[in-house]
């Protein structure tokens, strides 16, 4: 497929957000959108505000991992928020994660589930990850940043992208960049409004397409495989994992401390 640059024009014919993405910085190359949305001076961003580059050449990803794309041929980008809780940052995540899921049964007909924490797969493959970061002034998170890749036309992944896929892989079309993005913000818009009222609707989205959910699965548990499969009851209101174990015992864990094996 041709390449193309990211065509703003088009991207905003189809926006249909309130407020998320009217700031648009788009640069043609980036060492990473992550790393950029953090640096841009206060006065320059605004709540709200989306980076976007066609070709990210220092992409990041969880665990320091590198975050590979092909140039102009899927989405990475990063928002901008200032939000005015600063808890279930997670769970925030989860609501960026589960609107991908969202965006892509309504344009592309692609079911996808939720991978704990940050993880949006079609059947065992990755098709989008989420790397959020955040800026503190002092003990106040000044800036959260959650950057956002998804492949879209890419369909050849080398051995270093692991189980990736694709739009396109999965449906055998390409897809217009720019409308996608924009039905995405969208729907993220709506969920960042549910995960700031801290509504139970969220909350059931997510768990729904959890994978794992209401199953007896293995955790990796601060880098440890658990012996014993614990259920998988969900994430809760304050974006943190709940299982339990046979005996019944509920056990928490945030993002950082669990994975499931599955
Ligand atoms: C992961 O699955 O490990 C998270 C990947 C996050 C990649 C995106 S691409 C846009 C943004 N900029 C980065 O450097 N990383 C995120």
């Amino acid at each position: 497929m041709q390449s193309t640059h990211f065509d703003i024009t088009s991207f905003q014919n189809h926006l249909r957000s309130q407020w998320l993405g009217h700031e648009l910085v788009y640069e043609p190359e980036l060492s990473s959108t992550n790393t950029c949305a953090k640096s841009i001076n206060k006065g320059e961003v605004c709540h709200g505000t989306v980076v976007i580059t066609d070709n990210q050449s220092g992409g990041r990803g969880q665990y320091e991992r590198a975050w590979l794309s092909n140039p102009a041929e899927n989405l990475t980008f990063s928002m901008i928020f200032e939000p005015s809780k600063h808890d279930a940052l997670t769970l925030l995540t989860m609501a960026c994660a589960l609107s991908i899921a969202q965006m892509l049964e309504s344009e592309c007909e692609i079911m996808a589930k939720l991978k704990w924490p940050n993880d949006v797969m079609v059947g065992e493959n990755k098709i989008a990850g989420l790397l959020t970061e955040t800026q503190f002034n002092g003990r106040n998170l000044s800036r959260l940043v959650v950057g956002i890749g998804l492949n879209v036309n890419q369909l050849q992944f080398g051995p270093d992208h692991g189980n990736a896929t694709s739009c396109k892989k999965e449906s055998g079309k390409s897809w217009p960049r720019e409308k996608l993005l924009a039905v995405l913000l969208s729907r993220i818009e709506y969920n960042y409004m549910l995960w700031q009222k801290l509504s139970g609707d969220l909350l059931c989205s997510v768990n729904q397409r959890l994978v794992g959910h209401g199953e007896w699965v293995h955790l990796i548990i601060n880098g440890e495989l658990s012996e014993e499969r614990m259920k998988l009851v969900g994430v809760g209101e304050d974006g943190v994992l709940q299982v339990i174990d046979k005996a019944m015992n509920v056990h928490r864990y945030d993002h950082e401390q669990v994975r499931i094996k599955l």
